[in-house]
């Protein structure tokens, strides 16, 4: 499938005012400065987004079914907790690779969701064709999601040089017939 953006209302589906409410931090991208957060936030499946996913799970199945399936079809399944994930100032987030490395099934389809602006050193950075390495970041403000093959395509982070935390979270859905069941992995 080719990369695509696509833009969603933040007013219905305001993941990044629910983020900033569970962390009690207004501005996401300074949140390098409180280290108590820093700490608390050591990896995807232990950190305070996702111990608090319970009280969005309603609006992220929404989006799921508003937003997803209806710009790519029906969904036969999706990830549930998403993963979150915390690029600070100053670290890295993710080594490059292709989810099949690590035995993701051919077929899925990752969406990747930024609640801060990201652009260059805090940003993913993706290739254009599989195999081509050429790897770009991607720029999104708030409001958009980034829907591509990581399956195939190669993608990670680089060291984030910007000033600018990174605050994102993603997940995989398979298209298929519905009604669309929300699975683990
Ligand atoms: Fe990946």
């Amino acid at each position: 499938m080719k990369t695509t953006i696509i833009d969603f209302d933040v007013q219905r589906y305001d993941f990044r005012k629910w983020a900033r409410e569970v962390l009690s931090a207004e501005h996401l991208e300074t949140i390098h400065l409180f280290d108590k957060i820093k700490l608390l936030n050591k990896n995807p499946t232990c950190n305070q987004l996702s111990d608090a996913f319970s009280s969005i799970i309603d609006t992220y199945r929404q989006f799921i079914i508003n937003v997803i399936a209806k710009n790519f079809g029906d969904i036969a399944n999706y990830q549930s907790p998403p993963s979150f994930r915390f690029h600070y100032c100053g670290y890295g987030s993710s080594v490059f690779h292709r989810d099949r490395d690590f035995g993701v099934k051919q077929g899925k389809v990752n969406v990747w969701i930024p609640l801060t602006d990201v652009w260059g050193d805090n940003s993913l950075w993706v290739e254009s064709e599989e195999g081509s390495r050429n790897h770009k970041p991607i720029s999104l403000k708030y409001g958009q999601a980034l829907i591509f093959d990581g399956v195939n395509m190669n993608h990670g982070s680089k060291i984030n040089t910007t000033s600018s935390t990174r605050i994102s979270f993603d997940f995989r859905f398979q298209p298929g017939c519905g009604p669309a069941v929300p699975t683990s992995y």
